[in-house]
């Protein structure tokens, strides 16, 4: 009795015990399905992501797959099981990647981020382009044994960016040509004015050789002249010193001075010489103005005298205006511009064409016909006005005569080209601008504005 009444005093102290590890069992079975849920559902959402997840040990010196969600397995043509425990590299085309496998190993002995682009391999062999960033998960305090690796499959970012960069480069190679072409109008355009002012060129140098042939034939007459009259004065000197008297003497040299017009050639020859020297001078200032207009164009811009400019310009275009107008200028003071000084001399010509042409039309000679051109300096800027009193633009035209082609001019004297380039080397190549400002009846002027430093000064902010 005693006995079985012991054995039920322990039975009911463990029985407290027992309840409490079977309660502690259940909350932990409890605990691990929720923990297993958890899990089940973090992997349900990685396998649901399209963005590639892979966790390798990088713990041996063999690093080793421990994970890959599905998008990766998908993406490679492998299932889970043929990736775990392989090695990562059997996902990556190695050839052809070698320098981001360089540099995923530094940053994995350094235990650092790394964000690569490499070409994946898949398991047919094919390859694709690939992004991924790997990052060390420190699970210990020191030391990372696991790297996270999240990617994806840039190759249509890859091959949008190439199709970009494709278009970019059509573009520009598109633009280079469209420069080139203008270059070549410009330098058409420019062969075309030298070519019908060398007609021009030709009689105004044929004028003062003109003069010039008149003036050496004359010398060269007179010089014959003069050595008969130096022979005799010879031979008078002879006989004078032989005593032979100076009356006899004298007036034979009288009659060959008065014969030989030595009073007339006395007065001529300086003159002659004074003809020469000035039509040599004003030849060579037109080869020197036709030299200076018709140096070739270096794209280079150097500080140059526009007053200068213009009055070569005028001088090689002088046979276009000369019989419908007087041309006068007013040349301000002007610093040296930045330019292109074989491109500004063209736009000069251009519009000083132009004004000769709307003279001519508008019945102008040379005592009623007028060009004035202005220089002045504005600041940072010069101003050149040219300004004719022929024959105006109507309003309806204004707008239109900077356009390529517009021309109101018949076939052989104007193409509408003149005015188109003149704009685009004043405005693109210069910073600078063109007005216009025209009156019917009247007259027309154009005016440049030119910045001083050039181009690089129009754009600076
Ligand atoms: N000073 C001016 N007076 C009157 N009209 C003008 C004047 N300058 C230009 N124009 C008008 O503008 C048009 C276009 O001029 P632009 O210089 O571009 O071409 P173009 O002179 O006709 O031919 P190109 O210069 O190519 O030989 C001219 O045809 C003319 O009608
Ligand atoms: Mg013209």
């Amino acid at each position: 009795m005693q006995t079985s009444s012991r054995v039920t005093m322990q039975q009911s102290s463990e029985l407290p015990m027992l309840q409490e590890l079977q309660s502690l069992l259940t909350a932990e079975r409890a605990e691990r399905a929720r923990l297993q849920k958890e899990l089940e559902l973090r992997d349900c959402a990685l396998d649901a992501a399209s963005t590639h997840f892979m966790i390798i040990d990088v713990s041996q010196q063999e690093w080793r797959i421990v994970y890959v969600n599905r998008a990766i397995c998908e993406r490679h043509g492998y299932t889970v099981a043929e990736l775990l425990g392989q090695s990562p590299s059997l996902l990556v085309c190695e050839e052809k990647s070698a320098a981001a496998l360089e540099r995923v190993s530094e940053a994995v002995l350094r235990g650092t981020n790394v964000s690569v682009e490499m070409e994946a391999r898949r398991k047919d062999h094919t390859t694709f382009s690939f992004g991924m960033t790997m990052t060390p998960i420190r699970t210990a305090p020191h030391g990372v044994n696991h790297y996270l690796c999240v990617g994806a499959d840039i190759t249509a970012r890859l091959a949008q960016e190439r199709a970009q960069r494709q278009l970019q480069e059509q573009l520009y190679n598109e633009m280079q040509e469209r420069e080139r072409m203008a270059i070549e109008l410009r330098l058409a355009q420019k062969l075309e004015s030298v070519g019908r002012l060398a007609a021009g060129i030709a009689h105004e140098i044929n004028t003062p050789i003109q003069y010039v042939g008149d003036s050496v034939s004359f010398l060269q007459s007179a010089e014959t002249d003069l050595a008969k009259l130096r022979t005799e004065y010879r031979r008078a000197i002879g006989r004078l010193v032989d005593h032979e008297p100076a009356q006899s003497v004298l007036p034979e040299l009288e009659a060959l001075e008065s014969n030989l017009d030595l009073e007339f050639l006395s007065h001529e020859i300086p003159k002659a010489f004074e003809r020469t020297l000035e039509g040599v001078e004003r030849v060579a200032g037109i080869v020197r103005a036709m030299k200076e207009f018709a140096h070739p164009d270096s794209a280079q811009h150097n500080y140059a005298d526009l007053n200068h400019a213009l009055s070569t310009t005028l001088t090689v275009a002088r046979t276009e205006y000369k019989y419908h107008a007087v041309v006068e200028t007013r040349f301000g003071e002007l610093p040296q511009v930045s330019c292109n000084v074989g491109e500004l001399n063209q736009v000069f010509l251009n519009l000083i064409v132009n004004a000769a042409h709307a003279l001519a039309e508008s019945g102008k000679d040379a005592s009623t016909g007028r060009i004035t051109i202005v220089t002045a300096a504005a600041g940072d800027q010069v101003t050149i006005s040219i300004a004719d009193n022929g024959c105006g633009i109507p309003q309806e035209n204004l707008e239109k005569v900077f356009d390529p082609f517009f021309t109101t001019k018949p076939v052989g004297r104007g193409t509408g080209q003149g005015l188109a380039i003149a704009r685009s080397i004043v405005a693109e190549k210069h910073g600078g601008r063109i007005d216009v400002h025209s009156v019917v009846g009247s007259g027309t002027t154009f005016t440049l504005h030119l910045p001083v430093k050039g181009q690089s000064a129009a754009e600076a902010p």
